[in-house]
């Protein structure tokens, strides 16, 4: 019998992320919902169990603007799932006042991410590759600084060691609560 493929989605335990969680339960992935805010993971997780059954979707608590959370989330993972095929680096803050902190976690948690997903799944490192997604936004272009996060999603030398792809999406707006996920795609660049 084929094993579902394992996917971490950080920011998973509300907006876009959890829409994109619950999408991949519904194709038959196992998740794990990877969040700074333990308790609304939990909780979420919880609510998921009742339609996709027990032990395929798991909270593990990671602050992506730490390096070190990165390992254990993946540790952590691995541990419980024996594999992990797609990181989605999801998380992000809007309208954060403190720009280091926008910085930290909108620009240095993806690169962390892609380190993490290099080490742990690149098929050089003896991992089985897999697939990055990185969710950037329109508004990094107006707020300019993070702006890079787009540009990871041509960052050739990531996909050398990571095959199959990384890719960069950048959903349309929607408000908190919705789930709007599949339904507002404003652009979908994919690189190779
Ligand atoms: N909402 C939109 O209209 C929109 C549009 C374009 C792009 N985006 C991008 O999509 C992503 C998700 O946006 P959203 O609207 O679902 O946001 P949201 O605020 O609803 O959810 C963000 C999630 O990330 C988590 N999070 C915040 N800081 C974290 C950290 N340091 N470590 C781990 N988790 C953390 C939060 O707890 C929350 O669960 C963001 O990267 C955002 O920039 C959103």
């Amino acid at each position: 019998m084929p094993v579902s493929p394992v996917a971490i989605v950080t920011g998973g335990a509300q907006g876009i992320g959890a829409a994109v969680c619950i999408e991949l339960l519904k194709n038959g992935y196992r998740v794990c919902v990877a969040d700074i805010e333990d308790l609304k993971a939990e909780e979420f997780v919880r609510e998921q169990e009742k339609s996709f059954g027990k032990g395929n979707v798991i909270a593990i608590h990671c602050d992506v603007s730490k390096e070190s959370d990165y390992s254990k989330l993946f540790e952590e993972t691995l541990k419980y799932f024996k594999r992990v095929d797609v990181l989605i680096n999801n998380a992000g803050v809007l309208l954060e006042h403190d720009p280091r902190k926008s910085l930290e976690v909108n620009l240095l948690g993806p690169l962390f991410g892609c380190h993490a997903a290099l080490k742990y799944m690149g098929k050089s490192k003896g991992g089985n590759g897999g697939v990055v997604i990185n969710t950037a936004s329109l508004a990094d272009w107006i707020f300019g600084f993070s702006g890079a996060r787009a540009i990871f999603g041509s960052i050739r030398r990531l996909n050398i060691s990571l095959p199959n792809t990384l890719t960069t999406i950048v959903p349309g707006e929607f408000e908190k609560g919705e789930t709007g996920w599949a339904a507002y795609p404003s652009e979908c660049p994919t690189e190779e």
